[in-house]
């Protein structure tokens, strides 16, 4: 048989596809294997690498190398043969400071178990329970928030004549309840409430006990209970209903005349974008379904969400005028959020 002739296109070109992402999936697990060995809690002084492989009993070559490719990204410094932690890994990535992001992969775990089995996730239409799901999801977004937007969106709060003036305050999908717990410290005569589901609202009263808060707590659906009434400000971030109409409703029936909607959210583009990451991004979004929420078709979006523009217009309608938005990138930089991040301020200004 005679050798086949070699074809005319390369078969390089796929190749580098998947050689640049291996490349990337192994600084990930090199990354991950670091935090599970808790690599960065004996790196608080100067150690040598055959110290590190015996205290994390790994071979002294492979230990080598993992700091070598650990100080090349900044997660250690090296000095004289020595290896220590970053100023950013020794703040964020050993476990005994109080800003440790580690549960950051106990959701990244649940993520990787999706994409290793991707044939399987794809066939199989995953299905999260929501009371489930978001007990773990605000653990993470409660490290986020501290070390993101929970100062500035708290100053912006605190700076406003409305807010000075409130006696009730109402967080829905308040999650671990950070932003009311810290206004509520500011203002210690405000009776504050977190509305969030049953399971999560048994999370959120951990986080009030432990910086000893008076905020108290609703268990309930804000899809499809009702708020209550006579509030002066009513808040929501980052969650399901923020850009739904239905609840803007409620929303509204709930606030005294003269009371704030303050909403951050994420608003998606009108027209989808189709950059890789993008694309990445709204495929893994439709990997899975919560029991709750249904999802819409892309990230951050579900069935009978808004766009930004017919949104703000939606307020406007109901009897709100919006008085500002703000980027969230623009108000607090640490934050980790996107362009499409906004945060809208809007009082309630008419009875219908
Ligand atoms: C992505 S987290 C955001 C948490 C927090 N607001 C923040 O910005 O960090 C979404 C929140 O909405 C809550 N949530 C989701 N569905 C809900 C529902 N049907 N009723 C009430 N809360 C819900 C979740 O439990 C979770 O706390």
């Amino acid at each position: 048989m005679e050798l086949p002739k070699r074809p005319d296109v390369s078969y390089k070109d796929i190749d580098n596809i998947f050689e640049n992402s291996l490349s990337q999936l192994k600084f990930f697990y090199i990354l991950k294997s670091s935090i599970d060995l808790k690599l960065y809690d004996h790196l608080k002084d100067y150690k040598s690498f055959e110290e590190i492989s015996s205290i994390i009993n790994i071979k002294p070559i492979l230990a080598y190398y993992i700091l070598e490719i650990l100080s090349k990204l900044k997660l250690v410094e090296k000095k004289d043969n020595l290896y220590k932690n970053s100023e950013i890994s020794n703040l964020y990535l050993n476990n005994e400071s109080i800003y440790c992001k580690n549960k950051g992969f106990i959701l990244t775990a649940e993520k990787i178990n999706m994409w290793e089995n991707l044939v399987n996730t794809m066939k199989g239409n995953i299905k999260r329970n929501d009371n489930n799901h978001f007990p773990l999801i605000i653990q993470v977004m409660g490290e986020n928030t501290i070390y993101g937007d929970l100062y500035d969106v708290v100053e912006l709060i605190n700076n406003l004549d409305e807010f000075k003036k409130a006696k009730r305050f109402l967080e829905i999908g308040g999650g671990h309840g950070f932003y009311t717990i810290a206004l509520n410290h500011i203002k210690p005569d405000l009776e504050a409430f977190v509305l969030d589901l049953p399971n999560v609202i048994i999370e959120t009263k951990k986080y009030i006990e432990k910086y000893d808060s008076k905020v108290k707590t609703i268990a309930g659906d804000f899809y499809t209970d009702t708020f209550g009434e006579d509030f002066d400000i009513i808040f929501s971030s980052y969650n399901p209903s923020g850009k739904n109409p239905d609840v803007a409703k409620k929303v509204y029936e709930s606030l005294n005349f003269g009371g704030l909607f303050i909403t951050k959210q994420n608003f998606p583009k009108e027209i989808e974008g189709n950059d890789l990451n993008e694309l990445l991004n709204n495929f893994e979004w439709n990997l899975s379904d919560l029991t709750k929420s249904k999802k819409g078709k892309r990230s951050y979006t579900f069935k009978n969400d808004l766009f930004f523009k017919d949104y703000l217009l939606f307020l406007e309608n109901l009897g709100f005028e919006i008085l500002d938005v703000y980027n969230v990138l623009d108000l607090s930089p640490f934050a980790t959020a996107t362009n499409n991040d906004k945060i809208v301020i809007a009082k309630k200004v008419k009875f219908k």
